[in-house]
């Protein structure tokens, strides 16, 4: 039986101020009638039972992930007392399970993520789940590329390799966020793929690579690995995981292993990274713009106005701006600028 873990314990700044400290953007419903969360849980149960997915989070959000997925069993929250990036968060979840089954096979996906077609999505993930059958790696899964992101992970792979046998590519090498200069080289390339953040492997596979990859990880997990589920868990849990290494699991095990594989994708794929990618995924309006809530306008081109609050905006003759309404912050910015929100949230820390 495939296991599923949700990792939903990202901070989001992108979202300012729509998403908070108190309110990332995986809670948040930034399109349609769902939240992230809520969505990425929906399109999982079509092909898991809701018993098999798990959700990784932070305490802080224990609340927050309850009153979004009343059904989820209560074993399946998975809390962390800090947040140590994605090598913990798998580890843990991973040790978790395994207690429970041993060596499961399991999907590990983000909160965050839009996907457009559900079912090419399943279809895609039950290739993975053959390629994975056949090679007993890390089995991910791979999006062309259409612009030189430089947020995301790229996989080169060896076109001549493509595995009959095994039905998918075997990644040489893979590139944790690059910079600018490396990115446009990657787009014009066949060869390279990006990362969308999904990966399905076994839990002794996984086990296995982080003692080899990350041995202070792997000494930390086993430390908590035999009181999970047990009274002593969350002392313990408190104690040992805010000394754990906070790496991503892209850069502390993807970059180093060397049995990775890839199927490549076409369910349009969206990581819904700032406001700007809002216009990808939403519905429009006949001029082009985006807009929720309480909204009136006239003239107005390729916006993005999103009103959290019961108050009136009303835009005239403006394009390409994003207006963000909420009870305490409103945001106007270009919509060519909303990538560099964080700078925003720096600037504003500094001058507070
Ligand atoms: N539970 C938990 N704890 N979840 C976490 C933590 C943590 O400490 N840190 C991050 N997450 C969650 C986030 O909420 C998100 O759902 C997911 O893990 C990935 O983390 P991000 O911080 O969003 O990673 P990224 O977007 O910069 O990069 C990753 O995703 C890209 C695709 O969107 C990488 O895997 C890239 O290679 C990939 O291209
Ligand atoms: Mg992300």
């Amino acid at each position: 039986q495939l296991n599923v873990i949700v990792m939903a314990g990202g901070k989001g700044e992108r979202f300012w101020p729509l998403s908070r400290m108190q309110w990332p953007k995986q809670f948040l419903t930034i399109a349609g009638n769902r939240s992230m969360l809520q969505m990425t849980v929906d399109r999982l149960r079509k092909f898991v039972p809701l018993s098999h997915i798990h959700i990784v989070s932070h305490v802080n959000y224990r609340d927050i992930v309850r009153l979004q997925l009343p059904e989820l069993p209560v074993g399946n929250l998975i809390l962390e007392p800090v947040g140590r990036d994605t090598s913990a968060c798998i580890g843990l979840a991973a040790a978790k399970i395994s207690n429970r089954q041993p060596n499961s096979e399991l999907l590990v996906v983000p909160a965050d993520h839009y996907v457009e077609d559900e079912e090419i999505f399943i279809e895609s993930i039950q290739k993975g789940r053959q390629v994975l059958k056949r090679s007993r790696g890390v089995v991910t899964l791979g999006i062309k590329p259409s612009y030189p992101e430089t947020g995301y992970g790229y996989m080169q792979v060896s076109e001549a390799e493509y595995d009959r046998i095994l039905h998918g590519y075997k990644v040489e090498r893979f590139h944790e966020k690059p910079n600018r200069e490396t990115a446009e080289t990657f787009i014009t390339k066949p060869n390279l793929y990006w990362n969308t953040g999904m990966f399905l492997w076994h839990t002794n596979t996984i086990r296995r690579m982080i003692e080899q990859y990350l041995p202070d990880l792997h000494h930390g997990l086993e430390i908590i690995r035999p009181v999970l589920d047990s009274s002593m868990e969350q002392a313990v849990l408190e104690q040992v995981y805010p000394r754990l290494p906070a790496i991503s699991i892209d850069y502390g095990v993807m970059e180093k292993a060397d049995n990775i594989y890839m199927v490549p994708c076409d369910f349009g794929w969206n990581d819904v990274g700032s406001w700007g990618a809002l216009d990808k995924i939403s519905e429009r309006d006949p001029f082009d713009n985006v807009i929720q809530g309480n909204v009136i306008n006239l003239d107005t081109h390729d916006c993005i106005i999103h009103n959290a609050g019961d108050k009136l905006i009303a835009t005239l003759g403006i394009q390409d701006i994003i207006v963000v309404d909420t009870e305490d912050i409103t945001l106007v910015c270009s919509k060519y600028r909303s990538q560099h929100i964080k700078e925003l949230i720096q600037e504003l820390k500094r001058q507070k």
